[in-house]
């Protein structure tokens, strides 16, 4: 196979969702402060990230460390052509994100019982009967819907999971009206050839629009997975910058794939992003002193490559 036949079905554009402030802060034990979180976010803003995940209006008993939501989120401001989401598990959920302003959430849930159960507290079908009561309603105040499905890789209590409950759950969740499905590999369990696999069943059935990756990278495999997708004409990804992250109901699940390693790949290969790769590490700097200990991103170590001055 010729390098140029290789990579035939990538986009020649990608859009990241970064989720640091939200699946990275949720999993760290220093709880940071509000400002601290609105500075973070700013500086993602500032080096041209569009959609950030900033928190998430959960229980503030099960999830410490986003307390905050409420205050954080009525202070934001989203520049033009930027957008700020958080994660929602219900109607109480809801009704704090649309008080606070924003128009955007994230319904979710697992592809697995068990997870889902230690996650939310009820059954995947429960979960729906949730989401089909505040979807359509948040829609109808304005708001976009994203929709994550989670344990689609693998699943911390019941090992493997079948890609066809996946997919029906996220066939639920367009025809409900959430505009995309993000599958998540929680435990970063997931491989390429496995990627392939499950890819190519959600694009037989699901447009490619309607379906974003979202990998952590517990076993150093979420950037080969992010490749097979993009090789499978995916354009949607989740990212967290430094690799910040995790999910404190998935035991093992470490960071997200790491954003300045995404964007890096990205550029490297002739594919766009918006975002200032420079100013990503500088953001990246910012939360490693943030939550007070080393990010384990590679190039948020690293720094960039540039073919004229060697590494900077
Ligand atoms: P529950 O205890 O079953 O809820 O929790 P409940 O409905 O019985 O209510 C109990 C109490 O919680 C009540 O208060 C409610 O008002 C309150 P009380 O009357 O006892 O004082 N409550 C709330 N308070 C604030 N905001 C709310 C809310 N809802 C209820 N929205 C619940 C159910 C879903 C709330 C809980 O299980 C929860 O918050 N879970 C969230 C867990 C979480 O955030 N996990 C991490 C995010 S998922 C993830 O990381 C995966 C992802 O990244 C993708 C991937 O990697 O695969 C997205
Ligand atoms: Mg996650």
């Amino acid at each position: 196979m010729t390098a140029s036949a290789l990579f035939d079905h990538a986009p020649d554009r990608v859009s990241i969702v970064e989720v640091s402030p939200r699946d990275g802060l949720q999993n760290e034990p220093t709880i940071v402060p509000t400002e601290g979180k609105r500075q973070l976010i700013d500086a993602l803003v500032a080096a041209g990230v569009a959609r950030v995940e900033v928190t998430s209006f959960v229980s503030p008993r099960w999830v410490p460390q986003l307390a905050d939501a409420d205050t954080l989120a009525a202070e934001l401001r989203a520049p033009a052509g930027v957008s700020f989401a958080a994660l929602c598990p219900n109607a109480r959920g809801l009704e704090r994100a649309h008080a606070a302003g924003l128009d955007e959430i994230a319904v979710f849930l697992s592809a697995s019982e068990s997870h889902n159960q230690k996650n939310v507290n009820k059954s995947v079908a429960d979960t729906l009967a949730v989401f089909r009561e505040i979807v359509p309603p948040a829609r109808d105040l304005g708001m976009r819907v994203r929709a994550y499905v989670s344990t689609v890789w693998g699943c911390p209590y019941e090992g493997e999971v079948d890609p066809k409950v996946a997919l029906g759950i996220a066939k639920e969740l367009v025809v409900l009206g959430c505009y995309q499905v993000s599958l998540g590999d929680t435990i970063g369990c997931g491989t390429p050839r496995q990627t392939a696999e499950i890819l190519e069943r959600f694009a037989g059935e699901l447009a490619r629009d309607k379906v974003a990756l979202h990998f952590h990278d517990t076993r150093g495999t979420a950037l080969a997975n992010a490749l097979v997708g993009l090789e499978m004409g995916f354009r949607d990804f989740d990212a967290s910058v430094g690799g910040l992250g995790g999910c404190p109901y998935a035991p093992g699940a470490a960071g997200n794939l790491a954003t300045e390693d995404l964007v890096y790949m990205l550029h490297g290969m002739g594919i766009e992003t918006g975002i200032d790769l420079d100013r990503l590490i500088e953001a990246g700097q910012l939360a490693e002193r943030l939550v007070g200990r080393p990010l384990p991103g590679k190039v948020h170590k690293a720094g960039r490559f540039t073919r004229r001055t060697g590494p900077t």
